[in-house]
């Protein structure tokens, strides 16, 4: 029996290897869409950091997951029809989304949409279990990884270009609480697919990481 491959591209790693912003040009050269389901959990925690709702209240936890909408359009994220693209970036939401996504009462409300979206096909998903959970039968697995030097030093340029002053000893040491958090959570925990492509981006630009993984793509089709 074989089993029917999802046209989609899943795109999984640690927090700053690269993985939104090479998702993005990757579906823009295959003409695809892009879902940032990292932006999905960020959404939800400020959905429930905006209604005062913690994780400990299952009534009102499971009130807001069931009344909130979520949508993508292009690379902006919209919550009831709100563009919140910006402010799911501030520190207070990247603190608190770590518990919310490795909730597992969250997750099963995301995983499900998730792959409502993508089933079609034609998507590059970009996340932490997409080809471990959500889309295990996608046709391409990428675990995209880097040194913690690497990330924290490209995040750092990032924020600095923001205009956020945050210390390069501080953004290391925030990459490695969230890379611990993430693999070591119970539901879901980051790993690499067994039949992932393991792609290192310590020392490649953002255009060669697309350019394999498009070449990968490619290749696959014949
Ligand atoms: O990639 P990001 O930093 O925007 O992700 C935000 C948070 O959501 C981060 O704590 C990891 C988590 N996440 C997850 O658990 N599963 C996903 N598929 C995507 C993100």
């Amino acid at each position: 029996m074989t089993t029917e491959k999802v046209q989609v591209i899943a795109i999984d790693g640690p927090s700053g290897a690269g993985k939104s912003s090479a998702a993005k040009k990757i579906a823009e050269a295959l003409s695809w869409d892009y879902l940032d389901t990292g932006a999905m959990y960020r959404a939800t925690a400020l959905a429930l950091m905006r209604a005062g709702v913690g994780l400990e209240d299952e009534a009102a936890l499971f009130k807001v997951l069931g009344s909130m909408r979520l949508e993508q359009l292009g690379t902006r994220i919209f919550l009831n029809d709100e563009d919140v693209s910006e402010a799911i970036r501030s520190h207070e939401i990247t603190q608190f989304v770590t518990p919310v996504s490795a909730d597992g009462r969250v997750r099963e409300v995301l995983v499900e949409q998730q792959r409502i979206i993508g089933q079609r096909g034609g998507f590059v998903v970009d996340g932490r279990d997409i080809g471990t959970v959500v889309f295990p039968d996608a046709a391409l697995k990428i675990y995209l990884t880097a040194s913690v030097e690497a990330r924290a030093q490209r995040r750092f340029l990032e924020q600095q270009a923001k205009g956020i002053d945050m210390a390069l000893d501080a953004v290391a040491a925030d990459i490695q609480r969230r890379d611990h958090a993430d693999s070591t959570r119970a539901v879901a925990p980051l790993r690499k697919a067994e039949d992932a492509v393991e792609l290192d981006s310590s020392n490649l630009t953002l255009d060669q990481v697309v350019a394999k993984i498009v070449g990968m793509w490619r290749q696959l089709q014949g």
